[in-house]
C-alpha cells in the first residue's frame, strides 16, 4: 500500500488499461490518417500532376511556383506517412520486429546526434504480431527517453534470442538518472513512460529492470518468456 492509499496492484491495473486504450487509439488515428489525410494529399498531387501535364503553355515563373507547391505536398505526404507509421508500424506486419527496430534506430540517428548500434545474439525468430508490437512500443519509448533526457551520444540495443526467452537491452552512455529511478515515484509525478514500458513487459509475462546512476548512463533490460500470448 502506498502512502496515499493507492495499492501497487491498482496502479498496475490503471497503467494496463491506459496502455490498452492508448494502443486502440493509436490504431484508430493511424487508420484515419491513412484513409483520409493521406488519400486527400495523394488526390491533390494527382490533380497537380494532371494540371502540369495539360498546361505546357504556362510561363516559367508559374510553372516553378506550381512545381514548388508539388514538392511541398510530397514532403507533407512523407511526414504524415512517417507519423502514421510510428503510430501503428505496418513495417512489423510486413517485415517483422527486427527491421522495425532498425527503423526506430535510423529515425533516432536522423533526428538527433545519438549514434546507434544493434546487436543480435542467438538465432533470431519471429514472435507473434501482437507480442512484436508490444516489444516495439517498449523500445520506442526507451529510445524516446534516450533522445529527450539522456544527453547520450551512443545507444546500444542488444537482443538475445535464448532458448527460454528473449532479452532486450537498451543501454545509453548519457548522464543517467540522478536521484531515484523508482518507476512508482515517477508515476506519481505524472511521468508514465517507464511505467508503461514495465506494464507492457508484464503483459507479456516478463519483467523490466532499470539500472541507472548519475553520470553512468542508463540500462533498460526487458526479459520476456518464449512466445508469450500478450494479455492485450
Ligand atoms: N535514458 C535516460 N537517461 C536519463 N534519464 C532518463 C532516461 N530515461 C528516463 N529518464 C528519467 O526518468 C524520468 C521518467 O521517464 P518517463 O519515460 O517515465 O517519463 P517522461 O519521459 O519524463 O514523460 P513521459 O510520460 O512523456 O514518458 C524522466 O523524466 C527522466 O528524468
Ligand atoms: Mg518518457
Amino acid at each position: 500500500m502506498r502512502a496515499n492509499g493507492i495499492t501497487d496492484r491498482n496502479l498496475s491495473l490503471f497503467v494496463e488499461r491506459v496502455t490498452r486504450a492508448q494502443e486502440d487509439e493509436r490504431l484508430r488515428i493511424s487508420r484515419e490518417l491513412h484513409d483520409t489525410t493521406i488519400q486527400s494529399l495523394i488526390m491533390v498531387l494527382h490533380q497537380m500532376e494532371r494540371y502540369l501535364t495539360n498546361n505546357h503553355e504556362l510561363n516559367i515563373t508559374h510553372m516553378r511556383f506550381l512545381l514548388n507547391i508539388q514538392d511541398s505536398i510530397k514532403t507533407i505526404l512523407q511526414e504524415v506517412r512517417h507519423f502514421s507509421q510510428n503510430l501503428r508500424p505496418s513495417i512489423i506486419d510486413h517485415l517483422g520486429l527486427l527491421p522495425a527496430i532498425e527503423f526506430l534506430l535510423q529515425s533516432l540517428e536522423s533526428s538527433s546526434t545519438v549514434a546507434t548500434i544493434l546487436n543480435i545474439e542467438g538465432q533470431s525468430r519471429p514472435l507473434n504480431k501482437e507480442t512484436e508490437l508490444v516489444v516495439f512500443r517498449i523500445v520506442q519509448e526507451a529510445l524516446n527517453n534516450v533522445k529527450r533526457h539522456s544527453e547520450a551520444n551512443l545507444v546500444e540495443v542488444t537482443i538475445i534470442f535464448a532458448a527460454e526467452g528473449i532479452q532486450f537491452t537498451i543501454e545509453d552512455n548519457g548522464k543517467g538518472m540522478g536521484g531515484s529511478s523508482n518507476i512508482l515515484d515517477f508515476m506519481q509525478r505524472g511521468k508514465l513512460g517507464l511505467a508503461g514500458m514495465s506494464e507492457r513487459a508484464k503483459l507479456l509475462g516478463g519483467d523490466m529492470k532499470v539500472i541507472s546512476s548519475a553520470g553512468k548512463g542508463t540500462v533498460i533490460k526487458i526479459c520476456i518468456p518464449e512466445n508469450p500470448t500478450p494479455n492485450l
